[in-house]
């Protein structure tokens, strides 16, 4: 689905699913048209247009988004078996840069002091798509609970209650 023009893509159903993703994948493209996907952990979104990713040790990512600034990103609730996937156009903001500060802050804020932040990859959102397992088509009625012991049980983990 395209971006509407008048308000951004990330709405509450997007904020859930980040919130319950444990990893994104990032991926990009360099000049030759070599794609490269990786993942990584320190991720939000930052207004309701843009996902920012912290920089921690990703050369290949920032040098190809220097060069190419297609990127996608998707994540997963792998508990609930849905997501999001973002086609979408990023930039690279080195801690000299006027709105590292703003654009940062919730990133080194879960960074915390033991990882250092060398920038910031600011991802504005062109499309969105619903990433959804198969079992929401198969199996529509399942309530979330349901679908979640069901893959507690596939992934051999115990959901502590
Ligand atoms: C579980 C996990 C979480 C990671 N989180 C991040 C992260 O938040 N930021 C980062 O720069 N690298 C992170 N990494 C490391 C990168 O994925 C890794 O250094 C990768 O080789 C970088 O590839 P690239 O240079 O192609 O971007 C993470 C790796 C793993 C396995």
């Amino acid at each position: 689905m395209a971006v509407r023009k008048d308000r951004g893509p990330i709405n509450q159903a997007v904020k859930t699913d980040l919130k319950n993703s444990v990893l994104c994948w990032l991926a990009t493209v360099d000049p030759a048209g070599v794609p490269n996907v990786t993942p990584k952990e320190i991720f939000t979104s930052h207004g309701d247009d843009r996902i920012v990713i912290a920089d921690i040790a990703s050369s290949n990512s920032v040098r190809n988004i220097r060069l190419q600034p297609n990127v996608c990103v998707s994540f997963i609730d792998i508990f609930r078996q849905r997501g999001f996937k973002f086609v979408g156009t990023a930039k690279i903001i080195p801690p000299e840069a006027e709105d590292f500060a703003t654009l940062g802050a919730e990133l080194l804020r879960m960074a915390g002091e033991d990882f250092l932040i060398r920038n910031v990859i600011s991802v504005r959102i062109d499309r969105i798509s619903r990433i959804w397992a198969p079992s929401y088509t198969l199996f529509p009625d399942r309530a979330d609970e349901e679908r979640m012991q069901s893959a507690y049980a596939a992934y051999g983990v115990r959901s502590g209650h």
